[in-house]
């Protein structure tokens, strides 16, 4: 089976690839030109989804629409592009789900990039996102802004009776599947507080702050800046460095070198191998994620981040090797591998 989305987030993709199925991307191009200002990178090619349902009619479960799309840069999915993209996949008879774990801050760039939403409220805007889907996965973590926990809405009864059956053994019982009731009642408030406006602005203002920085430093990133992270263009940053020394990987470690920050490679580790060919992805964009937890730092942390890349950046040329791959799992691969320093 294959299982089309839009940039399918890691663990989504391993998944898929477990139970021996296909995730084939059908983002946009454009979102693989990091230097390319368009609003909304995250979107779907409904060319490249049409190509997929034509070709594999009745071997499409699902499709993964996934807001804001995070691999490609915390990049939007339009209004309209989340309309079209489940309309066309209705057409075929395909059911979409959506991964809304940061569904708020998708709903923040429709109301301020796309024409028509300006004087909706953001929960306005959710719904209407929603009502187009079939159901959802929600990574609560994110813009639930709790610690741990999740939930799966559907309108399919089939659907939530097969989550059901699975819930119970591997989670718990359907009205808590795993979380506690403090958890739950944090999330309820979380799902409510984030709705506020004046929150997701703040919180997406601060991403924009260190985007600004990084300009004036002249560090290239995917532009423009998404919601939750700064995604560095490591490949344009380490040209010494060949794809199959790990150039993303590379950077991340030097930034930790340079001044203890965490950053997270969303690059060519993270693609991992070819289920079939067990060949390396190097398709994709290699980003180093600097990824900003919400309500958790000032702009002087900013500040630190930016002025450790920036150390970075200007002794790039000094870095002429990367790493090897020592040891790796056999499936989702960059959770645990290790390297050497070439
Ligand atoms: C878009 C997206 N989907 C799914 C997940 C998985 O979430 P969890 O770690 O809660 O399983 C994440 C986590 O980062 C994510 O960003």
């Amino acid at each position: 089976m294959v299982v089309p989305g839009n940039a399918h987030f890691d663990t989504t993709k391993g998944h898929i690839e477990s139970r021996k199925a296909f995730a084939i991307d059908v983002t946009v191009p454009e979102a693989y030109d990091t230097q390319l200002e368009v609003p909304f990178k995250g979107n779907v090619s409904l060319e490249k989804l049409e190509k997929v349902l034509k070709e594999n009619k009745g071997n499409v479960p699902f499709m993964v629409l996934t807001v804001t799309n995070n691999t490609v840069g915390g990049q939007p999915v339009s209004m309209q592009n989340i309309r079209e993209t489940c309309e066309l996949c209705h057409k075929y008879g395909v059911p979409v789900n959506v991964d809304s774990a940061r569904f708020i801050e998708n709903a923040y760039f429709i109301k301020t990039r796309e024409k028509g939403y300006e004087n909706k409220t953001l929960r306005e805007i959710c719904k209407e996102m929603f009502s187009y889907a079939d159901s959802m996965t929600m990574s609560a973590k994110k813009d639930g802004l709790v610690n741990m926990g999740g939930f799966i809405a559907t309108n399919k009864q089939e659907w939530y009776e097969g989550a059901k059956m699975f819930c119970i053994p591997f989670e718990g019982f359907l009205t808590y599947g795993g979380m506690n009731g403090r958890d739950m009642d944090a999330l309820a408030v979380g799902l409510k507080e984030n709705l506020e406006f004046e929150m997701v602005e703040t919180r997406i203002k601060q991403v924009h702050y260190l985007a600004a920085k990084l300009d004036e430093y002249g560090i290239p990133y995917q532009r423009p800046a998404g919601g939750h992270a700064i995604f560095v263009d490591a490949d344009k940053v380490l040209t010494n460095i060949p794809k199959e020394e790990f150039p993303a990987q590379t950077l991340t470690c030097e930034l930790y070198l340079e001044a203890g920050i965490r950053a997270c490679e969303i690059g060519y580790v993270l693609a991992d191998r070819d289920p079939v060919t067990r060949e390396n992805r190097f398709g994709g964009n290699d980003f180093v994620r600097l990824c900003i937890p919400r309500r958790v730092y000032t702009n002087n942390h900013m500040d630190v981040i930016a002025a450790a890349l920036k150390n970075v950046y200007d002794r790039r040329d000094t870095i002429k090797r990367g790493l090897e791959i020592t040891w790796e799992a056999e499936l989702m691969r960059h959770f645990t591998c290790q390297f050497r320093r070439l």
